[in-house]
């Protein structure tokens, strides 16, 4: 593909060769992992003063899953990713990026993605993370699918994953029965048709402190110790509830109508609808909006998964998938939405 030369470049300036393009992306695997240890309601509630009636009634939650104490994000993500690859029917030398989106990672920097690179025996993709809490698989469906398009990439991993056991206040009623751990994983590839439609996403700063990182831990933990040798407080996940959960049900659920319309599709069109696990009453309260028809198969993964941020939508796919509950090849609408707050929703042919 070759440009018009700008006003400013030079006359014997040869022209940037680019990748032609664009073409089709699709999804060609997904993959899930959940850790073995299962914390029920009864469990939650030897910590905090609530019980499991309230629990399931307000949230749709019965149990949830945690991480073991050495178990690592990255042990997490690994075991989603190599289930997407081998879905993919590719090796991993094959991924030119690796996208991991975390909020749990516990480093800033460096990022978790180069281990998992390393894990996986790839051949040193580019690997980066993304913070874009429960939106973030979403988002790095659409930065898979422009950097496929664009020839910017072959394959692309992207990893959802979440130890949010670590950052939990057990103590806090309005967190501490929400979150759960857990992995999931899409390999994003060439395609002859086009499997991703187009993104919607954005962003709402205004409401960026309603949900964040806060030193509430209570100390059953321990103090993290500074190089300075003073102690810090651990940092945990403070949410204002109801707030996100009026955002969610009013300010956000037009999204979906968007997403869809994008794509060219009606509601009635979709073989799967996996909004994020975030609460059960906030899934049905979207399927009233869109006005899906009762056919439609629905995500209720949190029953038993909890809130996993940004591991809730491929896991809720991968368990869809597995279960027979969605068509392989079928329509699916995803919608991740949370801290930031920000949003993304988009229409994916399943792998
Ligand atoms: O993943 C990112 C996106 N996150 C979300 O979308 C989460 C959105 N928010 C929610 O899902 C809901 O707000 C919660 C499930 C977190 C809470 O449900 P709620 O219906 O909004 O509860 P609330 O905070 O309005 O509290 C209602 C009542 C209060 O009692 P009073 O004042 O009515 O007497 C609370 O004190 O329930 C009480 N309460 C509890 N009771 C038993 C609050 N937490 C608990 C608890 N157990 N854990």
């Amino acid at each position: 593909m070759t440009t018009q030369s700008s006003p400013e470049t030079r006359a014997d300036q040869p022209v940037l060769t680019v990748p032609e393009g664009p073409r089709h992306a699709r999804i060609h695997g997904v993959g899930g992992y959940r850790p073995e240890r299962v914390v029920t309601n009864e469990e939650v509630c030897t910590w905090i003063d609530s019980s499991d009636e309230w629990i399931t009634q307000r949230s749709g939650i019965k149990e949830r899953r945690f991480a073991r104490e050495d178990e690592t994000v990255i042990d997490m993500a690994e075991a989603a990713a190599r289930d997407a690859i081998a879905m993919a029917g590719i090796t991993p030398d094959q991924i030119s990026v690796i996208l991991m989106a975390t909020v749990t990672h516990p480093y800033q920097t460096p990022a978790a993605a180069p281990l998992l690179a390393i894990r996986l025996g790839t051949n040193g993709p580019a690997a980066f993370d993304i913070s874009a809490a429960c939106a973030g698989y979403c988002y790095g469906i659409s930065l898979a699918n422009d950097m496929v398009r664009a020839g910017s990439a072959e394959y692309v991993l992207v990893v959802g994953v979440e130890k949010l056991s670590d950052f939990t206040d057990k103590h806090d009623r309005g967190t501490a029965f929400i979150f759960g751990d857990g992995a999931g994983a899409a390999v994003v590839g060439p395609s002859d048709f086009p499997g991703i439609g187009p993104t919607i996403w954005g962003s709402d700063g205004d409401n960026w402190d309603k949900i964040m990182q806060k030193e509430s831990w209570t100390g059953l933990r321990g103090d993290m110790t500074d190089p300075a040798g003073g102690a810090v407080e651990w940092p945990n996940f403070a949410m204002q509830g109801q707030s996100v959960f009026r955002w969610a049900v009013y300010s956000i659920a037009p999204i979906v109508d968007k997403a869809l319309a994008a794509a060219g599709l009606t509601a009635a069109q979709l073989d799967a609808f996996i909004p994020h696990q975030a609460n059960m009453r906030i899934t049905d309260a979207m399927i009233k909006h869109i006005g899906l028809p009762e056919n439609v198969p629905v995500a209720r993964d949190i029953a038993e998964t909890g809130n996993t941020s940004a591991a809730s939508v491929p896991l809720a796919t991968a368990r869809m998938l597995n279960e027979g509950e969605a068509p392989h090849g079928g329509l699916a609408l995803q919608f991740g939405f949370g801290a930031g707050l920000v949003y993304a929703a988009q229409v994916v042919v399943l792998p």
